[in-house]
């Protein structure tokens, strides 16, 4: 980052305002999570029901320990995937500071480090952390370049930290209940988390435990997806993976051809969106992933995309 890019960002935040910032995992929307107004500023532009809670980033655990109360859990996750796609939901400190806008006025707070080299050096020359959403208006497509972010919020400063690496979001687990509990699968699966704790964790229940306020249709193009298929309708564009033998009449694109699901998450929403375009087709098609590792959260995004729209 120029120093002057990091400037602007810097001012823009400090006067209370969001700007648009890369995560490896998706880009963000950042505000100051210590002000309310800050906050507001995130809702009103994503348009987001209020009652959903935010995740606050920090430069360091121990930045991360001036707001909420580290178990030892916490400790040995932040240090074996800090920073990185891992959100850890703990109890927060009292008096944290923390908007109660950003919480939903929760006792406990979503935290991660992003292991971007970009968020990260804004985040060191900050003494607030910020809350950051995907960037994203609510319900459409989570972003992974910063077009995708420019082109939603014309007006909003983005810094440009090229193509996000992991692609999907970041894996959140809740340390606050006596067994673990994972919220949202992501990158870091829960195998690597149980092997970190020497303990297991309660899996991720699909629509039946959310993370407060998810909804279910969340990551959605405007075209109907068809999961799991195993032949393309002649109106359809196909979202592959791996090796296939369907016959293609229109736009085809492959997650990962040689059916690395690391590949896949990368490519996922990136090719959702290049899809997603009603004057070519008509809908999509999407071939099965494997339901392991990373396949679980590609298919968790693949499922809430494929929820009928409700408006
Ligand atoms: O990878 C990511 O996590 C990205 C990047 C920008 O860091 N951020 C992101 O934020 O995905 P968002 O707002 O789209 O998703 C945050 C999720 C929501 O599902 C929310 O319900 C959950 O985190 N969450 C936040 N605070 C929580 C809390 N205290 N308890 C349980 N879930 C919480
Ligand atoms: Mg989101």
């Amino acid at each position: 980052m120029t120093p002057f890019n990091l400037n602007i960002a810097l001012e823009t935040l400090k006067k209370g305002l969001p700007i648009g910032f890369p995560t490896e995992t998706v880009y963000g929307l950042a505000a100051n999570a210590l002000d309310d107004k800050a906050v507001a500023h995130i809702y009103t532009l994503k348009k987001r029901p209020k009652f959903n809670p935010l995740i606050a980033h920090v430069a360091s655990i121990e930045k991360a320990e001036q707001y909420v109360i580290f178990t030892n859990h916490a400790r040995l996750l932040a240090k074996a995937f800090w920073p990185g796609p891992l959100t850890l939901v703990l109890e927060q400190k009292k008096d944290s500071g923390i908007s109660t806008l950003a919480t939903a006025g929760l006792s406990t707070l979503a935290v991660r480090q992003p292991a971007h080299p970009m968020a990260l050096e804004l985040l060191q020359h900050l003494d607030f952390p910020l809350v950051a959403p995907s960037a994203n208006p609510s319900e459409s497509i989570s972003p992974t370049s910063a077009k995708d972010v420019q082109e939603a919020f014309t007006d909003l400063y983005v810094l440009d930290g090229g193509p996000c690496t992991v692609g999907l979001e970041s894996t959140i687990l809740d340390l606050t209940t006596s067994t673990p509990t994972l919220l949202r699968p992501g990158a870091i699966t829960i195998e690597q988390l149980e092997n970190v704790l020497d303990t297991t964790i309660m899996p991720y229940k699909g629509d039946k435990i959310l993370a407060p306020g998810q909804m279910k249709r969340h990551y959605a193009p405007s075209l109907p997806l068809r999961l799991n298929a195993d032949s393309v309708k002649p109106e359809e564009a196909l979202l592959s993976f791996g090796k296939h033998e369907m016959k293609i009449c229109r736009e085809e694109l492959n997650l990962s051809p040689t059916g690395n699901l690391k590949e896949a998450a990368a490519n996922l929403f990136r090719y959702l969106r290049q899809l997603d375009n009603p004057s070519k087709n008509a809908g999509i098609a999407v071939a099965p992933i494997p339901q392991e590792g990373l396949g679980l959260a590609i298919n968790d995004r693949l499922h809430r995309a494929a929820e009928p729209s409700k408006s």
